[in-house]
């Protein structure tokens, strides 16, 4: 007996993943595996990784461009909730996860399977992100996970794929392990595992280098509607397209390019290099709108709020219920964040350089220090005394003492 019969196993293409095919079967006694591969935008040519899902084995292999979705119910939300993990990592990889487990939960429904399956180890966030959003679409669902209990190293998983005529990797396979989709590229291992080393510039795609970016700037205006980007440089732009536009043109100087130490779930610190040119750019400019158009209180208190939503997609409660009353918040404060942002993109830089909405809620009469100036400065006394009166109290028993 199996550990299951009919399995979904989300495929890249990739040897882990093609080599899964024959391990569920000839170890796990699974009868049938169906394998699905995503279109996030990678830039893979999938019509070659269908096949050869079905050359290890498959008995069928589907491929679903959810590139639309991915950027429209992934991306946009972190975008008004400013996402950054620990600051810096705008959540590429950890957003792609949670849509990837819907389309193998809806394909496991729809062929009848009992388990889905994926190619992650054990020591990684992945894992945790398909299993937890697995449990959350469908909780009796199994999930299989081969790679986090077969034990082989790099070259007997090769070994073991050729055994069923899986081919073993052609180009001399990249020292680094790299992910990548519309909103970026994650990068690690290899070299990068030391820490003191530098980057080597042959790892970066989408971001020149900067003694390779124009010696010029160029300006950039992002157009925001209720949060959610819309336009570059006033033309309208659909989600994929907005996406792949960003990033051409920040990548082009140099921008979104992290080298971080970073706290995964599992409890281990990784070196992680991300280059996510649009979505560093996007998260500015927007963070930027919110502060014209937000009141002081809610700009602030989204600030924490921010926090305990990326850290819910990094540690894979995408689909959960405090997620869930988040979003509610989250949309809720983005009514009023429309306008434009202009960004000033120079040499790994965006400076943001202006903002304009018609929600705006700067006040020129009351911020000029000029003869127009409106604010009524002797109010500002009793307001003062009343607002240090606890301050001053607590002073004079200190005295007193
Ligand atoms: N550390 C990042 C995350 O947990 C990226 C992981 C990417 N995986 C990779 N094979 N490089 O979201």
């Amino acid at each position: 007996m199996g550990r299951a019969k009919k399995v979904v196993l989300a495929y890249s293409g990739g040897v882990d993943t093609s080599v899964c095919i024959p391990y569920l079967k000839q170890e796990w006694g699974v009868e049938e595996v169906i394998t699905l591969a995503a279109d996030l935008g990678q830039g893979d040519e999938l019509e070659p990784i269908r096949e050869k899902a079905l050359k290890s084995g498959a008995s069928e292999s589907l491929v679903m461009d959810v590139r639309d979705s991915f950027i429209r119910d992934y991306a946009f939300p972190a975008i008004q909730a400013n996402a950054l993990y620990e600051n810096r990592y705008p959540l590429g990889t950890a957003l792609a996860r949670p849509l990837i487990a819907k389309i193998l939960v809806e394909v496991a429904e729809k062929y009848g399977a009992d388990a889905i399956a994926h190619g992650c180890t054990g020591k990684g966030n992945d894992q945790v992100r398909f299993d937890v959003s697995t449990a959350a679409l469908s909780p009796n669902l199994k999930i299989l996970a081969p790679a986090r209990e077969w034990g082989m190293s790099r070259e007997e998983t090769i070994a073991y794929g050729e055994k069923f005529g899986i081919p073993a990797p052609v180009k001399k396979s990249s020292p680094y392990s790299i992910d990548k989709n519309l909103l970026g590229r994650s990068i690690e291992a290899g070299i990068l595992e030391d820490p003191t080393v530098e980057p080597p510039e042959e790892i970066y795609e989408m971001t020149k280098a900067i003694t390779d970016t124009p010696n010029e700037p160029e300006y950039l205006e992002i157009g925001f509607d209720q949060g959610i980007p819309t336009t570059v440089n006033g033309e309208a732009k659909n989600p994929i397209e907005l996406i792949e536009t960003v990033n051409k043109i920040a990548g082009n100087h140099g921008i979104g390019r992290i080298d971080m130490i970073e706290n995964r779930l599992v409890g281990i610190k990784s070196r992680e290099i991300y280059e996510s040119p649009a979505m560093i750019v996007l998260i500015n400019a927007h963070r930027d709108l919110e502060s014209l158009t937000l009141t002081a209180d809610i700009t602030q208190y989204k600030r924490g709020i921010e926090q305990t939503y990326t850290q819910m997609i990094y540690n894979g409660l995408w689909y959960s219920p405090l997620k869930a009353a988040l979003d509610a918040f989250i949309h809720k404060t983005q009514e009023r964040v429309s306008g434009t942002v202009r960004l000033k993109l120079f040499k790994g830089n965006a400076a943001i350089v202006g903002r304009k909405s018609e929600n705006t809620l700067y006040t020129p009469d009351l911020a000029t220090y000029g003869a127009e100036d409106q604010f009524d400065h002797k109010a500002a006394e009793g307001f003062i005394y009343v607002w240090g009166l606890p301050t001053r109290i607590w002073a004079q028993k200190e005295k007193e003492n």
